[in-house]
């Protein structure tokens, strides 16, 4: 007897729209990193989120979702051999783009910074994009977005497509503001939903909670939304000093505090998608 053709495991449809068609495919294991304004720290964050979680014995895909702005490879010094470009220009699937980062034991595909047809992608581009994405994301534990700062339609696209958006803010009020935006704009793309917020470059922890509860005092207000806090990373001085020497937190400070924090963080992300699995499938 033959079987009707298996759906991607990997794969979780949500919303129904009105003709019964699903409105969004997730994937199951995907977490996108966003924020609203840019330089509030997604790329540092996604890495070492990824190194977080390669070394609580995951296996990790990280993939340069900020595509002309392209800067994984730079904070990690490294220099990839191929990468997003290859995938668009239909030279290479982007499986064949996934390069090991071995000192961090996680995987990586990166996008090239300064390439306007990358930055600007057609929609059709952008769906395959995606869709070779969520095919790909099946070999993996989890995967980690790094997006591009702001709401745009590769933002949307990707982070429509995962079943977490960690919205990462900082204290500052622009950066609160435009978090903001992002979770009122985002609502119609089906991305507000599953976002969780970050406060980053925290100065102490009350100081940090202090910033979400204004941030979620505003989505319940006005947007009825209320995106949980999924954790905080205080700010420190090794952050810059790593970056600086091209060098993974992890590695190079691992006892410092924001290493502390994203240990920690890393383990809330391993339970809450656990809890999303578990709402996916009962769904
Ligand atoms: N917890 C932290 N403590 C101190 N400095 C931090 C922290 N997180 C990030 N930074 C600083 O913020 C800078 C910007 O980080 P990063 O490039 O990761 O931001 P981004 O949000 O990805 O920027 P873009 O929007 O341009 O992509 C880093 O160079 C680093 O110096
Ligand atoms: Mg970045």
């Amino acid at each position: 007897m033959s079987e009707a053709p298996a759906q991607n495991p990997n794969i979780a449809f949500e919303d129904k729209n009105q003709t019964g068609q699903h409105g969004f495919r997730r994937g199951i294991n995907v977490i996108a990193v966003a924020s609203g304004k840019g330089g509030v720290g997604k790329t540092w964050f996604s890495i070492t989120l990824s190194h977080a979680l390669a070394k609580a014995g995951k296996k990790v895909l990280l993939f340069d979702g900020d595509l002309g702005l392209a800067n994984i490879d730079v904070q990690l010094g490294l220099m990839p051999k191929r990468d997003l470009n290859d995938v668009i220009r239909g030279r290479l699937g982007l499986d064949k783009v996934i390069q090991p980062f071995k000192e961090g034991g996680f995987d990586i595909i990166a996008g090239r910074s300064g390439q306007a047809s990358l930055s600007a992608l057609p929609s059709q581009r952008l769906t395959m994009l995606r869709d070779q994405l969520l095919e790909v994301a099946g070999d993996y534990d989890i995967v980690i977005l790094d997006l591009g700062a702001g709401v745009d339609r590769t933002v949307r696209m990707l982070s429509a497509s995962a079943i977490r958006t960690l919205l990462v803010t900082t204290d500052e009020p622009t950066s609160l503001t435009d978090a903001y935006a992002f979770i009122k704009l985002g609502s119609a793309a089906g991305m507000s939903k599953n976002v969780g917020v970050i406060v980053n470059q925290a100065t102490t922890e009350a100081e940090g909670e202090k910033t979400y509860k204004t941030l979620l005092k505003a989505c319940e207000n006005f947007l009825r939304l209320t995106p949980p806090l999924i954790g905080m990373v205080r700010h420190d001085k090794k952050v810059k000093d790593s970056i600086r020497h091209q060098s993974p937190i992890l590695t190079r400070s691992p006892n410092t505090e924001a290493a502390e924090d994203m240990q920690n963080i890393a383990k809330i992300v391993i339970r809450d998608l656990a809890e999303k699995k578990k709402a996916a499938a009962k769904a």
